[in-house]
């Protein structure tokens, strides 16, 4: 019933401090034969400093079994003496040192009420409840399981926003410069988001921060070299006046997505900058096609996104432009490039197998440089693949369509191999184990929660 018991013989070679515990415990309950609630709490203290410090030393070969007897009878002297502690144990040591203070405090507490004479249980019970009353657990203090659940769990942050009487609370995604863009909105910064096909500008603008993070309504406007300014500034159509974009969103308070915006015509991009310039001008008056004057809501804000910063023409990404200096200048010191984010994939996936030989071909394609990327919506396409496949490899064909038969993970991996050239192919073939992985649809039987490689 007393653990401390594995330690009688021990306890001889222990320190005063250590003896007078234990001691107390066998006074408490009669020779460790009686249940009592203070002395299986001070057991359990004891008990867990003796296992950090002596717990290697209670084999049974080396200590008496544990006995039931009821005698009282005192600890037996032992040759051991206790451990050297080496650098390496300098945990164990601070652990040992936090239960040693809890006591030490426990003692002087119990000294202040009872004079220095033994303790009856009443008393001892409420120096405990005195000593716990101000003990904190902190982060430090958890297991290290708990530590990482706790880590792992969402953030919840809340953005008071002027002008608004509520703020709005979201889950905080994983990205490092969100709160930064945030910020710029709410400034009345125009921010650009910069970053390769695939990941994740459109949803971070349109739905972390437009809907989620400010609360706002969005109006998009999918920039092309086709892009007219009637979708800007408005215009005549065959149905009459249609009002522009740019109008709707800075008379209403809306987030104005940009989205692909070197894609633009650099001349129509021209009638945005009056607009970009004004941003943080407070009622700030701009004019639509047909000359009339809209003042800017104080909710209006705009995010542009692009896969390169249009300075120059680009080689990878073709369709882009070279936009003008002047409008470039509307978005400087609020330029984001948004990187891959493995962690935030890992999230999204929920499948750590999938995500691994996505990330795999990643590093290849990075590796060898060929002119290609993998992207978040690939890996989800992958990942979606390989459920639906999976789904029918449990039913067996009873739903009319064997797994093999439809999209399966392979079958969306070998697509996304299919578009480089033969060298490229045998490459990224070799180099992901292909044979390994996909041969036999082996992967059906790996586990979806551990990484390939
Ligand atoms: N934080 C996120 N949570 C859930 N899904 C996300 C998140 N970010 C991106 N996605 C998903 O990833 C995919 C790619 O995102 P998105 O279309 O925003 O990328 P993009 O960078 O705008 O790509 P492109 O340059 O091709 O326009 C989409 O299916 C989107 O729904
Ligand atoms: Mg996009």
């Amino acid at each position: 019933m007393y653990s401390v018991e594995k330690y009688k013989d021990i306890i001889s070679t222990t320190d005063a401090d250590t003896q007078k515990r234990y001691s107390i415990i066998e006074k408490l309950s009669k020779g460790l034969t009686v249940e009592n609630d203070t002395a299986l709490q001070m057991d359990k203290l004891l008990t867990e400093q003796l296992d950090l410090e002596y717990g290697d030393q209670t084999d049974p070969a080396t200590i008496s079994p544990a006995s039931t007897s009821t005698t009282n009878a005192p600890a037996k002297p032992t040759n051991k003496k206790p451990k050297k502690r080496s650098a390496s144990t300098s945990k164990k040591e601070e652990s040992v040192d936090e239960v040693v203070d809890s006591f030490t405090k426990l003692f002087e507490a119990i000294k202040n009420q009872t004079g220095g004479s033994a303790p009856d249980e009443a008393t001892m019970k409420e120096a405990m409840k005195e000593l716990l009353k101000d003990t904190k657990i902190s982060f430090s203090n958890l297991d290290n399981d708990l530590k990482k659940q706790v880590s792992s769990q969402p953030h919840v942050i809340q953005y008071q926003l002027p002008g608004k009487k509520e703020p709005g609370a979201f889950q905080k995604p994983d990205i490092p410069v969100f709160q930064s863009i945030v910020d710029d909105l709410v400034m009345g910064h125009v921010v650009m988001l910069i970053g390769g096909a695939g990941t994740g500008k459109t949803y971070m603008a349109e739905n972390l921060l437009a809907k989620q993070a400010l609360g706002r309504q969005h109006i998009t406007i999918n920039c092309s070299q086709w892009t007219s300014p009637t979708e800007i500034i408005g215009g005549q159509t065959m149905d009459g006046y249609q009002e522009g974009k740019l109008i709707e969103a800075w008379s209403k308070g809306h987030v104005l997505i940009l989205d692909e915006l070197p894609k633009i015509d650099p001349n129509t991009a021209g009638l945005l900058n009056d607009a970009l310039a004004k941003t943080k001008i407070e009622n700030a008056v701009i004019f639509n096609a047909r000359k009339e004057s809209f003042s800017k809501h104080p909710d209006f804000a705009v995010v542009m996104t692009g896969n390169v910063y249009p300075n120059t023409d680009s080689i990878a990404y073709g369709a882009n432009n070279k936009q003008d200096l002047s409008l470039l200048d509307r978005v400087s010191g609020n330029v984001y490039f948004i990187e891959k984010n493995p962690d935030l994939e890992k999230r999204i996936l929920q499948n750590e197998m999938i995500w691994s030989v996505c990330d795999k071909i990643r590093s290849v394609i990075e590796e060898m440089r060929y002119e290609a990327q993998i992207s978040l919506r690939f890996m989800q396409t992958a990942r979606d693949s390989y459920n639906l496949e999976m789904q029918r490899v449990k039913d067996k064909g009873k739903n009319g369509v064997k797994a093999d038969e439809g999209k399966t993970f392979k079958g969306a991996v070998d697509s996304y191999i299919s578009t480089f050239t033969n060298v490229q192919q045998k490459n990224i073939r070799e180099k992901i184990k292909y044979d390994e992985i996909f041969e036999d649809h082996y992967y059906r039987n790996m586990d979806k929660d551990k990484e390939v490689y």
